[in-house]
């Protein structure tokens, strides 16, 4: 049985993972908080990104730019004027979507078209779409056999069936309006004046910062085409429709790098597949299962203007199979647009090649939120401990929150209580670990098994009049040792480390 987004949101709200944005005020559609064990999970996600794509890489480096950037940037990037999502009115409501996650089909009784239904893009839309057609069927008195539906988005419909059409806030035809583009940048203003030259935007992607930092980064560090810059920060996109929890929200965080490479006619191709191979393993590293891992190669006909070939992958959440993370081949469009519109030189000497060019680039381009989410989904289990069912999380102890929870057997007994401090303060300074000394033994260890830590270590009696020995618990096959505490302290950074 795969978890439902229900299981997911329920647990994240329980046991402190993720709360909506400002819930005192009863919300901000598509903002979220992290709480207490959200936020370690975030950072274990961006530190482990960081290791080994920056770190524990000889041909990348790193950088940190500011959000607001001069809007000249986003004019360069094609964003000002083309950064938009096609949206449709519900004239009635007021609500808005996105027209190409808003699907339709014709209700077909008999060959002969009876109305229409819409549906908003989902996995179970087409279900949805068929009961829909069934109720019409049935309202209507028609009779004879019912075609099953053929969904198609809005952004595809012919306008001669916008009339036809209904809105899914109000069922009525006709109430929706033709699509529009709609630019996805927050704007604000800079500085005490506002007018039309103080405005600015927060980054819809990080991407443009390592463009702009393309020549300082060159010329100030020791890089070497092949190399690549990477950068982990928030970005900010005025969706039209926040859907999916944290999937789609309107400030998340990215972990991006642009890869430089010759404009080689061949390389790229190379390099391209490389990273979409560097991305999925590193996604299995973490602990993401590897079959709800995809790949979707995007057709040319639909690549972005920039974009010579991109991939993504895709994980099967929930709600349906969805991009995770795209692979772009992006040409030098960017390097090329940020040279014309600052008139700075991006050309690159090539040394071994004897040559001067604007390097092309690869670009890993990931959500922080959608990875904690399908690292969630991976790990969430229900399963069976002696007839008793738990909720467990099995992450890979490099991702969990809380990598060991010390517990001694009771609370009463100083000598005992003592030991287990002890024993605490020493792992502390090694990792996040918890420390929980009250209810039944058997609660502590759900209480661990339901927010993903992968160790409990348990000092009892036998610990102070016996063997000196502590008791290390499994999480996932709740196997319980007697060992050393040194050897429990090697066997918890094992497990992280690696
Ligand atoms: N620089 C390229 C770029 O930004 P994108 O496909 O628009 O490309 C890259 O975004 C990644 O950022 C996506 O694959 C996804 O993981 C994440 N992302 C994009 N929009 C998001 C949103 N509204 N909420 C959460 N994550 C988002």
């Amino acid at each position: 049985k795969t978890v439902t987004m229900d299981e997911v949101i329920g647990l994240c709200r329980r046991r402190g993972f993720v709360f909506q944005s400002s819930e005192i005020y009863g919300g901000i559609n598509g903002f979220f908080d992290y709480g207490p064990l959200g936020v370690e999970l975030r950072k274990n996600i961006k530190d482990a990104w960081w290791q080994d794509m920056v770190h524990r890489r000889d041909d990348v480096v790193g950088v940190d730019c500011s959000i607001i950037m001069h809007p000249k940037v986003w004019q360069a990037s094609g964003h000002v004027d083309g950064f938009s999502d096609p949206m449709v009115d519900c004239k009635e409501s007021k609500m808005r979507y996105r027209a190409d996650q808003l699907f339709f089909a014709p209700v077909i009784v008999e060959g002969e078209t009876i109305g229409y239904v819409s549906v908003m893009e989902d996995a179970s839309m087409e279900d949805e779409a068929n009961k829909k057609a069934a109720e019409m069927k049935r309202k209507l008195g028609k009779q004879g056999e019912l075609s099953p539906v053929e969904l198609k988005s809005y952004d595809e419909a012919d306008p001669s069936e916008y009339e036809l059409i209904p809105s899914p806030a109000t069922g009525k035809p006709g109430s929706l309006t033709p699509p529009r583009d709609f630019n996805l940048m927050f704007e604000t203003n800079v500085g005490a004046i506002r007018n039309e030259s103080s405005v600015a935007y927060l980054r819809p992607e990080t991407a443009q910062g390592i463009f702009a930092e393309f020549r300082n980064v060159v010329d100030t560090g020791r890089v070497k085409v092949p190399f690549g810059i990477a950068q982990v920060g928030r970005a900010f996109r005025n969706e039209i429709t926040p859907r999916n929890f944290i999937f789609r929200s309107r400030e998340f965080e990215q972990m991006e790098l642009e890869y430089f490479i010759s404009p080689d006619e061949e390389e790229w191709k190379t390099v391209h597949r490389e990273w979409i191979n560097w991305c999925k393993e590193w996604l299995q590293s973490i602990g993401l299962r590897p079959e709800l891992i995809g790949e979707d190669v995007h057709p040319e006909d639909k690549l972005a203007h920039y974009s010579r070939a991109c991939t993504d992958l895709t994980f099967r959440y929930p709600f349906g199979v969805q991009e995770l993370w795209g692979i772009a081949a992006r040409g030098n469009f960017d390097l090329t647009q940020h040279q014309e519109h600052s008139g700075k030189s991006m050309e690159y000497f090539d040394e071994a090649r004897k040559e001067k060019y604007i390097p092309h680039v690869i670009e890993p381009s990931v959500g922080v939120d959608r990875i904690f989410l399908a690292v969630l989904c991976s790990a969430y289990e229900i399963d069976e401990i002696g007839g008793d069912k738990r909720t467990v999380l099995k992450f890979h102890p490099r991702m969990a929150p809380v990598k060991a929870a010390i517990l001694p057997l009771v609370k009463n007994k100083p000598e005992l209580v003592e030991r287990a401090r002890g024993l605490y303060e020493k792992l502390q300074r090694r990792f996040p670990v918890f420390y929980d000394a009250s209810g039944a033994i058997g609660r502590r260890y759900r209480r661990q098994d339901e927010i993903g830590t992968p160790f409990c270590l348990t000092v009892d009696f036998d610990t102070l009049e016996k063997d000196n020995l502590v008791t290390i618990r499994d999480r996932d096959t709740c196997e319980q040792e007697r060992v050393t505490e040194e050897e429990a302290i090697a066997r918890i950074t094992a497990a992280v480390y690696g």
